[in-house]
């Protein structure tokens, strides 16, 4: 590509994740999004891949035509001009680190909320990991087509537990059973819901009366929605697409995904205000230009094949910038080793452009053999370049492990030591007992763990869960090891940094009350 075509393709494309939690319709908005794509079809079809109710087969051959893994973590079609990766961000039982580190790879994520239950923990979860970054943040209120809450409740809570600003694009006019339609605030237009046409819009003119519609401005429900909509505009806040860049500001949309409902007009907003790539800071603090002729990019993620027949693993690597060619050479800054990279998997869909070649923002999957870390910056060019670590964040969730079979020390260390330096886990051992304590974010990361150990380190391990604890470090110049007591477990952390678990939230209070001048911290 010329230098010119290179910085066309990457202002074309826009990387998201879609965030929420589990069941207020990330799936079903994700397949709305992959229609309008044309990747699939027919609604149903990845929620019907998701609960297993698809014919492989059908399924299959979807893969085949389309050329793209459709349930796969990273999901590519063109969309209105635009080149679009959506990075799956899974939340249910798969939830893990590689969930939270998925949003280091993004440019913008999606929020989608269910609107009779409003903010949900994981949605909280994610939410403060995209705040961290300062990234754009669209929301979705989903299932209008059911009784939700008062939208103006929902506004309000959505300030006060994320402490973001909000500003509604849309204001629903209607709800549930009694649901006509949204008042389309910058469109300016009435999206009417019809159930056999989901796209029918009304012209408002200046004083918000609906143009040609006599059904609509008799009823009351949409003054109801225009009462609002004054409200918004004399004592809400005001569009501002500065904050909406820094994350300082939300735009939200009320709709339904499950009867397609506002979700073309969220989407195409949506991308109006949804930055391409930019800029990624190095850890000596350089912005690399995503148009700049060579290619970074760097590993967000590790997939560990869990078929046992098959031990490789695949690399996540978040373009940055240049052009990534197969075959290519690259230089691991880590090792400062050259590698070939010729292995590798492509989430493109066949598109007209057929561009076969990633930029900026694209994903690619680089089949693993173990050369690969998280966090690992590969780049091509004379100047080495480390993109900003990677945040680790704090784990949740602890079990006890041990080698089922005492005499099988050796490779069960060596599994240990590798798998928590490819960060699939934390690593902690007491103070007192010097027991071996893992610590992730979600079970799955467990079950992972204990599978590779027996599959690649030919080590059976033993788990006793510990449960949910919390996890605050403590300067070692403040530490006094009979601070620890059953409900605050001393540790230490791969870096041999003190650290205590805490049972719950109330024992923290109590060690708190009782050595005031102690300072804590939490990683994230
Ligand atoms: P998730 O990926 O966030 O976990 O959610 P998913 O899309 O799987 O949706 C969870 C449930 O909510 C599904 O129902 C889905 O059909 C429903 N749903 C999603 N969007 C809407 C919406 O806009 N309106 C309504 N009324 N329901 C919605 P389910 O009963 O679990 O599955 P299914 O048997 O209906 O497929």
């Amino acid at each position: 590509m010329t230098d010119k075509q290179l910085k066309q393709a990457d202002t074309k494309r826009r990387t998201f994740a879609i965030i929420s939690h589990p069941d207020a319709g990330k799936t079903t908005i994700t397949e709305q999004l992959l229609l309008f794509g044309g990747v699939v079809r027919e609604a149903g079809t990845v929620k019907a891949r998701k609960t297993g109710n698809f014919a492989k087969s059908d399924w299959m051959e979807i893969e085949q035509k389309r050329g793209i893994s459709v349930t796969s973590s990273v999901m590519q079609f063109d969309y209105a001009g635009k080149r679009i990766n959506i990075l799956d961000t899974p939340g249910h039982e798969d939830f893990s680190e590689d969930t939270y580190r998925t949003l280091m790879a993004v440019d913008s994520a999606v929020m989608v909320i269910d609107s009779a239950k409003g903010i949900e923990p994981q949605t909280k979860k994610l939410f403060q990991i995209c705040k961290m970054r300062g990234i754009p943040i669209f929301t979705f209120m989903n299932k209008l087509d059911r009784d939700g809450r008062e939208p103006m409740d929902l506004i309000d809570e959505l300030e006060e537990v994320l402490d973001i600003e909000a500003y509604p694009m849309n204001w629903p006019i209607g709800m549930g059973k009694t649901l006509t339609g949204i008042f389309d605030r910058y469109n300016h237009r009435v999206e009417l819901y019809k159930h056999d046409d989901p796209s029918v819009m009304v012209e408002l003119d200046d004083d918000n009366n609906p143009v040609d519609n006599v059904e609509l401005s008799e009823d009351p429900q949409f003054e109801d929605a225009k009462d609002n909509i004054d409200l918004l505009e004399t004592a809400g806040n005001q569009f501002d697409t500065e904050k909406i860049k820094t994350g300082d500001q939300t735009p939200v949309f009320f709709g339904s995904a499950l009867v397609n409902f506002g979700v073309k007009t969220f989407f195409d907003a949506y991308l109006n205000f949804a930055p391409a790539p930019t800029a990624h800071k190095t850890e000596e603090g350089e912005a690399i230009d995503p148009a700049s002729d060579e290619f970074s990019g760097f590993v967000f993620k590790i997939q560990a094949n869990m078929n046992p027949n098959h031990r490789d693993r695949i690399a996540f690597v978040r373009v940055c910038s240049g052009e990534f060619e197969k075959g290519m050479d690259v230089n691991l800054f880590r090792t400062q080793k050259k590698m070939r990279l010729s292995n590798v998997t492509e989430f493109m869909a066949n598109t007209r452009e057929n561009v076969k070649n990633a930029v900026a923002g694209d994903i690619i999957g680089l089949y693993d053999t173990g050369n690969f870390q998280i966090g690992d910056t590969i780049y091509t060019g004379k100047q080495s370049i480390q993109f900003e670590k990677l945040p680790q964040f704090t784990p949740e969730l602890f079990v006890r492990v041990a080698a089922k079979n005492v005499m099988k020390q050796k490779s069960f260390h060596k599994g240990i030591n590798q798998l928590v330096q490819e960060g699939a886990v934390q690593l902690y051992t007491s103070y007192s007992t010097n027991d071996y304590i893992l610590g992730a974010v979600g079970q799955l990361q467990f079950e992972v763990f204990q599978f590779r150990m027996q599959n690649e380190y030919n080590s059976e391990v033993t788990m006793e869960p510990m449960g949910k604890k919390t996890a605050r470090w403590i300067d070692p110049d403040q530490l006094d090891e009979r601070m620890s007591s059953s409900r605050n477990l001393l540790v230490k952390d791969r870096n041999g940094d003190p650290l205590f678990l805490f049972e719950n939230n109330f024992a923290l209070r109590w060690f708190a009350d009782k050595y005031p001048d102690v300072k804590l911290t939490a990683k994230l």
